[in-house]
């Protein structure tokens, strides 16, 4: 037997969370969408071992030409050009185990708070699915962690995907859960699987996004069905109080990904594997203007005013107060011209949700 103790080095034991836990004596099925989702969920199981083919070596060609959005032109720079194609491929080789690692870290936190789900919800039918999703997440878990280790390693959590991590494992409320996880959580994950799915011709990962996009579409629907059931039951009070978590949550996530401490691992790792980053930030400000233009022509509108905002208005948690709040931080990031100079405009320019999510994931790219 290999060695074994209680206490691994790499956990994080601090965290204390707060959760009632729901007994419910009546086993018959009260919300029938839900009861129709776990049905679905089950015929949808898939084993990570025997339907994926893990003998086949990481395209690294391919790999490298993936575009993984963090957040920052870098492979435009010149400094970026000079290196010759085993740099690159070291470097990229990271960036794609970072944002790889973030996806990992993020399921592990939904293996845990759709575990929450299943204590805490109110009715049979939603913990019946949340079990199910429960198994999902720990298939998740295991899939990203063995290709990131086949790539390369596990690198570290962003800060900002941690706190709301935290913040929604902590609550004692399990419709802010639902919100935190289901809606925020997923909706960017179900948005960035989309996106890299689509733009990867990296055979493996193309397989697993695929797989894994299609129990979050499910994951998603879940969200918005069983939100869109409870959101008229609350006072008005209770409302805004989740509009505001909502927001809290999604905020996290804007302008995250180039956070100060993602970015200062990333150089890091990047300086390890022997390039001058000092230099290549330099380059990136004196070529500061082309990367900007360049940057800005091939904006898409992202994972929060993409799909999380879409699905916040489906489940009748965007009223006009705080989508003015949404409003006045994306002018900041995004501009006006963008996102419109008044709330109204705002409001019209969030696109619909699409009908059928779970086709929209393999769809192309608009
Ligand atoms: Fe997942
Ligand atoms: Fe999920």
């Amino acid at each position: 037997m290999s060695q074994f103790d209680i206490n691994s080095a790499t956990q994080e034991p601090d965290l204390s969370t707060a959760m009632k836990v729901v007994y419910l004596w009546n086993y018959g099925s009260e919300v029938e969408e839900l009861r129709r989702l776990y049905v679905k969920a089950l015929e949808a199981q898939w084993i990570a071992e025997r339907d994926l083919d893990w003998e086949r070596p990481i395209d690294h060609i391919a790999l490298a030409a993936t575009p993984l959005g963090i957040g920052f032109p870098v492979e435009q720079t010149s400094y970026w050009r000079s290196l010759s194609a085993e740099t690159v491929w070291a470097l990229k080789k990271r960036m794609a185990s970072f944002r790889l690692s973030n996806f990992l870290h993020g399921e592990q936190g939904a293996l845990m708070v759709a575990a929450q789900l299943v204590n805490a919800v109110p009715h049979t039918d939603a913990k019946f699915y949340a079990a199910t999703q429960t198994m999902d997440e720990a298939r998740h878990v295991e899939v990203f962690a063995r290709y990131i280790q086949k790539l390369d390693m596990v690198r570290p959590i962003a800060p900002n995907l941690k706190g709301l991590l935290d913040s929604t494992l902590e609550t004692g409320d399990w419709i802010k859960k639902l919100v935190g996880m289901q809606i925020v959580v997923e909706g960017l994950a179900l948005y960035s699987f989309r996106e890299m799915r689509n733009l990867t011709e990296e055979p493996l990962l193309k397989e697993i996004l695929t797989y894994v996009g299609r129990d979050e579409a499910r994951h998603h629907a879940y969200g918005v069905q069983y939100v869109e059931r409870c959101v008229p039951c609350l006072s008005a009070a209770e409302r805004e109080e989740l509009e505001d978590f909502a927001f809290d949550a999604a905020i996290a996530i804007i302008g995250g990904r180039n956070q100060a401490g993602f970015m200062a691992a990333l150089l890091q790792s990047w300086a390890e594997a022997g390039i001058d980053t000092a230099e290549l930030l330099a380059c990136a400000q004196r070529e500061r203007d082309q990367l900007t233009r360049a940057q800005r022509s091939g904006r898409r509108r992202g994972p929060v005013s993409g799909f999380v905002l879409p699905t916040l208005r489906r489940c009748g948690l965007l009223s006009r107060r705080v989508a003015g709040r949404f409003h006045e931080v994306l002018q900041e990031n995004l501009g006006s011209q963008v996102v419109g100079s008044s709330v109204e405009e705002f409001m019209r320019w969030i696109p619909d949700l699409p009908e059928d999510t779970a086709a929209w994931l393999l769809s192309e790219l608009e």
